[in-house]
């Protein structure tokens, strides 16, 4: 949470729930639970929001991993697949990923997910990075 402005408290936490909850009833998509398939153990979320760039809501692909659980490809694998998602089964014309310069390991998935930085923006008073894709011909 350091490249967040604070650490949810509890309230937050149920807030967060909450608010996926109706993502997933009024766009039909949010962040989702990352499963680890050999145990079934959730080790996090990765999914898909829609969150305003300069007055335009675009779906934005967001990952967060257990601690115990980084450096072992999980955060790509899962990103990777809420892009193909995103581009066939959404039809998305495009993808981002907000990201503040900062956080390096984030960085990495973004551009091993196939995303380049579009544009700079600041965004509850911080500095990010708009990472995005085009849907190439072949998701068409
Ligand atoms: C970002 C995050 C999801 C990455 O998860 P992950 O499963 O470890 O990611 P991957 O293993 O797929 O790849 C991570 C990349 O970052 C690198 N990395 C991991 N920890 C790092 C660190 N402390 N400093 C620099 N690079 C790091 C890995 O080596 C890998 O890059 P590589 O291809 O050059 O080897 C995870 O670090 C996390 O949950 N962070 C906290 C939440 C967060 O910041 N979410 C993103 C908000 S924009």
């Amino acid at each position: 949470m350091r490249y967040y402005p604070a650490p949810y408290d509890e309230a937050g936490v149920a807030d967060w729930i909450a608010r996926n909850l109706s993502r997933y009833e009024r766009d039909g998509h949010g962040l989702w639970a990352i499963d680890l398939k050999s145990t079934g153990e959730m080790i996090g979320d990765c999914g898909i929001t829609l969150q305003e760039v300069d007055g335009q809501p675009l779906p934005e692909i967001g990952y967060h991993l257990r601690r115990d659980m980084w450096g072992q490809g999980y955060a790509t694998e899962a990103a990777r697949a809420c892009r193909d998602y995103g581009f066939t089964q959404l039809n998305a014309e495009v993808l981002i990923s907000l990201i503040r310069p900062e956080n390096v390991p984030s960085r990495r998935v973004a551009e091993r997910n196939g995303m380049t930085v579009w544009k700079e923006i600041n965004r509850a008073g911080l500095k990010h990075l708009v990472y995005a894709v085009r849907r190439a011909p072949r998701d068409q």
